[in-house]
């Protein structure tokens, strides 16, 4: 695990975004996995700036979502279809059709589900999948005791998680407690890994990520067996890591050998 900690959340989105940019100078026709929520919109902002002022194009990339609210229909103003158009996609030159969410409104979820993950297989698997992190661990909608082997699928959210997400709803909506997310298994299989996390909300669910066991409980642990895994963090969220000074150091170790 590459442990990156950082001064504030401007450059946790920069550096997060380094990522994929550089994959995308790389391949071209590079596959990512995209997350919604707080955490990556201003990471999204960093890219549609490469995209606008230093001519950088998705007109090649292709994208799979990691989740979306099940029985949210996706020109719904919560779905997290409508998220990615108004945060990235609609800024920027990817292909529309190139662009997957999981279906919130599948008259056949669990047909919906499979079919997701054979597009992410026939697009070759992911090649840069970005996450957040809940409270609780969780990554997409792995909730805690979600299966560390887990596929797409529907997943019952938590209480806590249904709590964070209140915020987004007005009083009058009905907010969703299922939703169809790509399972811990499926994350896994992409080839590299960015998990970005900011703020004191989130310092015991990184501790426990990076530090504690590889449990079912904290589903974020699982990267612990990630081959590439980076967790980009803001001080405040890296605040409970007990080895933030080792964490540092071998970052200082990787500059010196990068610039040798
Ligand atoms: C969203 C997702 C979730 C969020 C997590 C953190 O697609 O998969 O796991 O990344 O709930 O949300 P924020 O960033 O709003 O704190």
């Amino acid at each position: 695990m590459r442990v990156i900690i950082l001064e504030d959340t401007d450059d946790v989105a920069h550096v997060g975004a380094s990522f994929f940019l550089q994959q995308l100078e790389l391949k071209p026709a590079s596959v990512f996995g995209l997350a919604t929520g707080s955490s990556p919109v201003a990471l999204y902002d960093c890219l549609i700036n490469a995209h606008r002022n230093d001519g950088v194009s998705f007109s090649r990339a292709t994208t799979f979502n990691l989740d979306e609210y099940y029985g949210i229909a996706s020109d719904h103003i919560q779905s997290y279809r409508h998220f990615m158009q108004v945060n990235l996609f609609n800024h920027i030159d990817v292909v529309p059709s190139a662009t997957h969410v999981p279906d919130g409104m599948a008259e056949d979820p669990i047909t919906a589900c499979l079919r997701y993950e054979e597009s992410i297989a026939e697009q070759g698997g992911i090649d840069v999948q970005l996450l957040g992190i809940g409270r609780n661990g969780h990554i997409g909608f792995n909730e805690p005791s979600s299966s560390l082997a887990s596929r797409t699928r529907i997943k019952t959210l938590t209480k806590e998680t249904i709590e964070d997400n209140a915020r987004f709803f007005s009083k009058d909506e009905v907010q969703p407690t299922l939703s169809l997310t790509m399972g811990i298994g499926t994350i896994m299989e992409a080839k590299k890994v960015v998990l970005i996390a900011t703020g004191r909300a989130k310092a015991k669910a990184i501790k426990d990520s990076i530090e504690g066991p590889v449990s079912a409980s904290c589903p974020a642990s699982m990267l612990q067996l990630h081959r590439d895994a980076v967790i980009v963090l803001d001080s405040e969220a890296a605040s409970d890591l007990d080895n933030q000074a080792f964490y540092q150091f071998v970052e200082e170790q990787r500059q010196k050998l990068e610039a040798a």
